[in-house]
């Protein structure tokens, strides 16, 4: 389905009224950066957290677009019909009028939003929750992976790369390290305790990633931040992926081969519950 009224450039539009150059560099070099944010009956999650990365993004790539982000998205959500959604918040460099690879300040940023529906996987339980087949493959990507940006063609090839393995998701692995998922960060269990990638310009800062750090520190839950190289992965006693759109999210098979039982483990359980918990003070103001 799709967005009933999206945001270009200062107005509220249907989709077909909303017009972008074709001299627009996000379109002619995706030079431009990106936000997914999940909004659950009508309030962000950790809306501030992606406006952070949204400001880190733009200064790393020197776009200056400074708008009240939270009140375009709050309104283009209510347009939406509130609800839940995932808004996508696009802001590209702008357009010269013509091709050239370089740039000045007089360009006008181009920003674009607009939503989707997601499910609330909160309210649905752990039990409707698949888990995820995933595959190991090389990490295609530019080294500033910190960077949110549109420049996502590696991350689409690999994807499709999954897909055609019958699998959901890959997990990229470079310099005999692995980094996350095409658009989902890592994270092993062993023992009791989380592992997952340090954050550098190897991987996105995800803000589910953050969250899962906060809710395993408040719980007394351990974990560590540090290199996991994939042999590692077949001694796992759980494996699992986060994002936005996704949350917390079991990965039951790598490379067809079952991690652990193959079955979605006990701390998944718990932190599961802690995002439940988490989204449910959300909604009702306490967090
Ligand atoms: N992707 N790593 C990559 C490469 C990503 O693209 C994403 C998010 C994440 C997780 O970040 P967060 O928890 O803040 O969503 C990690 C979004 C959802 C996307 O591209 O649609």
């Amino acid at each position: 389905m799709k967005s009933e009224v999206v945001y270009l450039n200062g107005r509220f539009v249907a989709p077909d009224q909303a017009q972008v150059s074709v001299f627009d560099r996000g379109f002619l070099f995706a030079d431009s950066v990106y936000e997914v944010i999940p909004y659950y009956r009508g309030v962000g999650f950790r809306l501030q957290q992606h406006l952070d990365r949204l400001a880190y993004s733009l200064r790393a790539v020197r776009i200056q677009a400074d708008e009240d982000w939270a009140a375009i998205l709050d309104e283009l959500v209510r347009r939406n019909g509130g609800g839940n959604l995932s808004v996508y918040l696009q802001v590209s460099r702008g357009s010269a009028g013509y091709r050239t690879h370089t740039y000045d300040d007089s360009m006008r940023p181009t920003v674009f939003a607009c939503t989707s529906p997601i499910r609330d996987i909160y309210s649905d339980g752990a039990e409707q929750i698949q888990g995820y087949n995933v595959i190991v493959t090389a990490d295609l990507r530019w080294r500033r992976c910190d960077i949110k940006s549109t420049g996502l063609l590696p991350n689409i090839l690999v994807l499709q790369q999954a897909r055609e393995a019958g699998a959901d998701e890959a997990l990229l692995v470079r310099d005999g390290l692995l980094s996350e998922g095409t658009s989902s960060n890592l994270f092993v269990v062993k023992q009791g305790v989380i592992y997952t990638p340090k954050r550098s310009s190897e991987i996105l800062g995800g803000t589910t990633r953050e969250l899962i750090l906060e809710l395993a520190s408040e719980a007394g839950i351990p974990y560590q931040e540090v290199d996991i190289r994939p042999e590692e992965l077949a001694t796992a006693d759980e494996v699992w992926i986060s994002s936005s759109t996704r949350g917390v999210m079991p990965v039951l098979t790598i490379d067809g081969e079952p991690v652990a039982d193959g079955q979605k483990g006990p701390l998944w359980h718990r932190m599961f519950d802690l995002f439940t918990r988490f989204q449910h003070r959300l909604m009702t103001g306490e967090a």
